[in-house]
């Protein structure tokens, strides 16, 4: 038995990359699920692939009445959602003085107030299936800074204060709230965020990295499903005593900032 089973979730953002790869894993799972997403054709194909355990439903989190609609076509279909999962969300790379108001105010709106508004609309309906789960997709940007990515860092430290409050008001109703933060995962923010550097060096700007190189846990990078396997854990009843709390899965990322390749050299005795 599958350790979703009786679980209809509603995913954000699972047209493709981390959300994806969380859709799959509740489908095998058992859960019922819905690819909510603003890229129709792609969540569509996603949902269709997944069998009738999966649907899809245009979705764009800055909506409260896009909100509405989803969450009402996944009750007509499965039930009503008593996962949600916050995932969605969107990355733009500059320093801090090229950012407009403009863009900065997309990213909080879509990754912060998002999950915000997708948190006050679930409630209800998880209220009346018996309780819940709420993930919500941090990253080690909720915990640490980095540079060029100023106003997502703060959307996601934001996000990461939004589930503490979240998870004190809504304990008491049975939904259990936690934040999960991922260094990589899906490689298309990662690539995005390269690719953006790499076009910025071609017209000749000196952008020097640090801090990219090599990994903790050697040459491997986070994959998809090994983000997916945490927040399958957090949806489901194995979680059951697990709320408030931020789950790293970052391959020792923010374990600390120095460590060795090499063994030390001998030293002489
Ligand atoms: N990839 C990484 O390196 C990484 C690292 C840490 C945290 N994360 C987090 O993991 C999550 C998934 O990231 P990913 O790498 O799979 O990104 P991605 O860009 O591949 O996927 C994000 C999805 O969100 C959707 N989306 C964007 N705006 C939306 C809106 N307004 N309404 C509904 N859907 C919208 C996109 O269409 C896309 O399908 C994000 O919360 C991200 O911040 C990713």
């Amino acid at each position: 038995m599958g350790r979703l089973e009786g679980k209809v979730a509603l995913v954000t953002g699972a047209a493709r990359g981390t959300g994806a790869a969380i859709a799959e894993l509740f489908v095998e799972e058992g859960a019922h699920v819905c690819i909510a997403d603003i890229l129709e054709d792609r969540g569509a194909e996603q949902a269709a692939a997944l069998g009738p355990r999966a649907c899809f439903q245009p979705l764009d989190v800055r909506e409260p009445a896009s909100w509405a609609s989803a969450l009402e076509a996944t009750r007509v279909h499965f039930g009503p959602a008593n996962v949600l999962v916050n995932n969605a969300a969107i990355l733009d790379v500059r320093p801090i003085a090229e950012f407009s108001p403009e863009v900065a105010r997309n990213i909080l709106d879509v990754n912060l107030v998002g999950p915000m508004i997708g948190t006050q609309a679930v409630v209800p309906g998880m209220v009346e299936a018996g309780g819940g789960s709420i993930v919500n997709m941090g990253s080690i940007d909720a915990m640490e800074g980095m540079g060029w990515v100023a106003p997502y860092a703060a959307s996601k430290f934001g996000l990461r204060g939004f589930t503490k409050s979240a998870a004190l008001e809504l304990g008491q109703k049975g939904i259990r709230v936690n934040l999960v933060c991922p260094a990589g995962g899906n490689q298309a923010l990662t690539q995005g965020f390269a690719q953006n550097l790499m076009k910025r060096r071609e017209a000749g700007e000196f952008i020097e990295l640090r801090g990219l190189e090599g990994g903790i846990l050697g040459d491997r990078r986070a994959k998809p499903r090994d983000i997916a396997q945490m927040v399958l854990f957090l949806a489901s009843d194995d979680a059951a005593y697990c709320h408030g709390g931020e789950y790293m899965v970052d391959g020792g990322h923010t374990a600390g900032h120095i460590w060795f390749a090499t063994e030390p050299p001998e030293r002489p005795a």
